[in-house]
């Protein structure tokens, strides 16, 4: 790997031959995941008079409503109470920006799913059967339910973004070619495996303890505190671990949060809410799906003269984070291309429908998925193949290398990582054969494609990017560490104990990680934007140097000769290298504290070198870019729709890796995510606003059966050109965009039934359904006469 040693620390820990950064190690939960042991929110032990909680929902859109009966509630037995949004002595709100996001419906419901009251009883499943109970009278209004219905209503819930750069309209015109098109994006369920879940306990005077599967300890804190009407010091959030995130739990937890401790709150009593599968998806939102519109002008070589794009998302009932969502859905709508001219307006429709929230990649995919679709048709029209329009098109070195929304890119990667995967996919090679074999085969169809990725890593608003740590170390040696970011599967905590037994030279097993805690680490931000290693791992690395440096004056004090300085101390192989002396690293440790040295510090770092200006949408908002390219290879079968993804590269770039195992697991499962997102996820609502498709049975997400049958994914030999930590690069969410190469590959796999000549109408996702419609209007665009 290309590496330049940092001074000192990483200087000293090669030339002691001892990294434990820049190494495989397994999840440091794995065991538990594997054998069944990891304690999930649900498998805390209840404590003595615990209560379980469910929640009764709106079965219409949009109604006033006029009457809650809830009499046959209280009266089944087993019921405890039954509370609604009069019963809440703070604020009734549990929105994340914005203020329109109530706990319990009051006098009004929003959507088909909506919470109106809160049913606490004995056992989960009398309070689920007792909120079926209830009888309500509903004043029904007019209800808005897709993207295009909110825009033609103006009816939004945050104002239409506006981001442009030069005169795309005014170049378009003088274009040689000109092309304009339409399509939509589905969204997506989150389907982590863990549900939505949270347990309240009282504590001692006004105090209140959840433990919530949640990705913002603090943000729940807040929410709580408000919804409570009481200070934050009252409330502790906690939570060891998740079974998934994938950015559902980011803002959307809160409602689970906020119910069960009101609930805990009023009865003085303990009481967990875990909704079950059906109404968790009922209730919260989804990855936004979006509506597009765009207008490009391009030369003879396919290179973009000016384009003009024009989103519409399905945010829902209320703003969760629906803005910011869109934020960055225009920002990646450049995606690896320079738009000299260029006019991107984002417009967030206010819908009767759950209101839509994070999902991995934030906007981002949806953003620079319109991109690829422009360039796909651009080189189909032109018969140029479509790796070569992409390549005409990607962001420079100089002039070239300035994003619409002013940051220069000075770390692009992507002409190396194109040219290393197309060669070592068999691109060229692969295209011939393809068309050949199509050119034979009258029912199975194949396609490849082969698509690129930038991303930004930083969360859009600048004072999120701050981060906290607590590192410990006992007297026998043992190091325990505690950080403001959450595990969800991805590896955070195995990576922060990485960092931390690099800094003091220890070995790995040396160093755990506790749970998550508000009362710890204060005024954390979300895991999410991918910044959980560059945040968490900055900070815990802070701490632990401060440890080192300590250690390492009273080292040199005691072990030293003269003249040996603490700058001389070197800590590897578990042991501190003093002049000759290695002395084991627990009897450091014991005699430090003895000499009554302090053996815990903080730690915090807060990411440099960002300004952004939402207004103007204007500045640099990202530290760095995050890069990657795929290759897929599809069959499609033109009679049924049914397709197979045969073959999947990708190469992707994670900077210099801290863990290369769990890299490339990202990279593998957001391939996958994303993939499903693309071809089989399909969310349906009924006319009257109900989501159908709210349990597996209905809601097809991927399979191991669905797996590329020939999948190699490989991490791209690079180094942050930033000063991240040692140098990696935030994995989590970037490699969601690698299989557009597969939504591609479709769609080059549909065109061959015209012999290329039409560009297929193919909306996401692309199910068989999809497929096969998009079959149908080709044959009928291409027919004579
Ligand atoms: N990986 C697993 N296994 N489970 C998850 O829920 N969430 C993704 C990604 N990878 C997720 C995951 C999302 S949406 C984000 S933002 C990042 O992990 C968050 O973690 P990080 O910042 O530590 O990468
Ligand atoms: Mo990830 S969508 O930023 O939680």
């Amino acid at each position: 790997m290309n590496q330049q040693v940092e001074p000192f620390i990483e200087d000293a820990q090669q030339r002691e031959a001892f990294a434990q950064v820049h190494v495989s190690r397994p999840h440091e939960s794995a065991h538990l995941h594997v054998s069944g042991r990891a304690t999930y929110t649900d498998d805390i032990p209840v404590v003595a008079g615990t209560l379980h909680a469910a929640l009764g929902l709106s079965s219409k859109a949009h109604a006033r409503l006029v009457s809650l009966g809830l009499d046959k509630v209280h009266a089944t037995p087993g019921v405890v109470a039954v509370l609604t949004a009069s019963d809440i002595p703070g604020t009734n709100d549990c929105g994340p920006i914005v203020h329109d996001d109530p706990v319990l419906a009051d006098g009004l419901v929003q959507y088909v799913g909506q919470p109106m009251f809160i049913v606490v009883a004995t056992s989960h499943e009398t309070a689920r059967r007792a909120a079926r109970r209830a009888e309500v009278v509903y004043e029904e209004l007019p209800a808005v339910l897709t993207a295009q219905q909110a825009r033609a209503a103006e009816q939004y819930v945050i104002p239409p973004l506006k981001l442009a750069r030069g005169d795309a309209a005014a170049r378009l015109a003088r274009a040689p070619h000109r092309a304009a098109g339409e399509m939509t994006l589905g969204g997506q369920e989150q389907f982590y495996l863990e549900g939505q879940i949270a347990y309240a306990v009282p504590k001692d005077d006004d105090g209140m303890h959840v433990w919530c599967s949640t990705q913002h300890p603090s943000e729940m804190q807040h929410l709580v505190a408000h919804v409570l009407g009481v200070a934050s010091h009252n409330v502790l959030v906690e939570c060891r671990r998740m079974g998934g995130g994938f950015g559902g739990k980011e803002s959307q937890s809160g409602l689970f949060a906020c119910c069960a401790a009101l609930a805990a709150w009023k009865l003085l009593c303990p009481v967990k809410l875990r909704p079950d599968r059906d109404d968790d998806m009922t209730i919260t939102g989804k990855r936004h799906d979006f509506h597009y519109t765009y207008e490009v002008g391009y030369g003879d070589d396919g290179a973009i003269d000016g384009v003009a794009v024009d989103m519409t998302s399905r945010c829902g009932f209320s703003a969760d984070l629906s803005g910011p969502v869109m934020t960055r859905a225009v920002c990646h709508f450049d995606n690896a291309y320079w738009l000299k001219d260029v006019s991107i307006a984002g417009h967030c429709g206010k819908t009767n429908t759950q209101s839509n929230t994070a999902f991995r990649g934030f906007g981002g995919p949806q953003g620079a998925f319109a991109i690829e679709y422009i360039i796909d048709d651009i080189a189909r029209t032109l018969g140029l193949d479509p790796l070569d329009v992409r390549r005409r098109n990607l962001y420079g070195k100089t002039d070239d290398n300035v994003t619409p929304y002013g940051q220069a890119i000075d770390d692009n990667v992507l002409h190396e990582l194109i040219a290393e995967l197309e060669t070592t996919s068999g691109y060229r090679a692969r295209r011939a054969a393809i068309r050949a074999f199509n050119a034979n085969n009258d029912v199975l169809k194949k396609g490849i494609a082969l698509t690129p990725v930038k991303f930004g890593i930083a969360f859009n608003v600048t004072h999120f990017n701050q981060a906290g740590a607590l590192v410990h170390i006992y007297t026998d040696g043992s190091v325990l560490v505690n950080h403001g970011g959450t595990e969800m599967g991805q590896g955070l905590n195995t990576k922060v104990a990485q960092v931390v037994a690099h800094e003091l030279g220890i070995d790995f097993a040396r160093v755990r990680v506790s749970a998550t805690d508000t009362s710890k680490v204060a005024n954390t931000s979300a895991t999410a934007a991918s910044t959980g290693s560059d945040l968490n791992g900055k900070a815990a690395q802070d701490a632990a140097r401060q440890l080192r440096e300590r250690l390492a004056a009273f080292a040199a004090s005691t072990w030293g000769d003269d003249g040996v300085s603490a700058s001389d101390v070197r800590f590897a192989h578990d042991s501190v290298i003093v002049g000759g002396n290695a002395v084991p690293f627990g009897e450091v440790v014991a005699k430090a504290y003895l000499a009554r040295v302090q053996l815990w510090s903080d730690g915090f770092y807060a990411t440099p070198k960002l300004h952004w200006n939402q207004a103007a949408l204007q500045g640099r908002p990202f530290h760095y870019y995050s890069y990657g390219a795929a290759v897929s290879e599809v069959v499609i079968d033109t009679l049924t729709g049914e397709m197979r993804v045969l073959r999947a590269d990708a190469l992707h770039d994670v900077g210099a890796s801290l863990n290369p195992a769990l890299d490339v697991g990202q990279v593998e499962g957001a391939f996958v995510q994303g993939m499903g997102w693309l071809t089989t996820e399909e969310l349906w609502w009924n006319k009257d606003g109900r989501l159908m498709t709210h349990a597996p049975s209905t809601y097809k997400i991927p399979t191991v059966n669905d797996m590329p049958a020939d999948f190699r994914v490989r991490l791209y030999e690079n180094r942050n050109a930033e000063d991240s930590i040692h140098r990696s690069k935030a994995v989590g969410e970037p490699p969601l965009l690698l299989p557009f190469s597969v939504f591609f590959a479709i769609r080059d796999a549909v065109a061959s039934v015209a012999d290329y000549r039409v560009n297929p109408p193919l909306n996401g996702p692309a199910t068989a359904e999809e497929i096969l419609r998009s079959v149908r209007a080709v044959r009928a665009a291409a027919a004579p006469g």
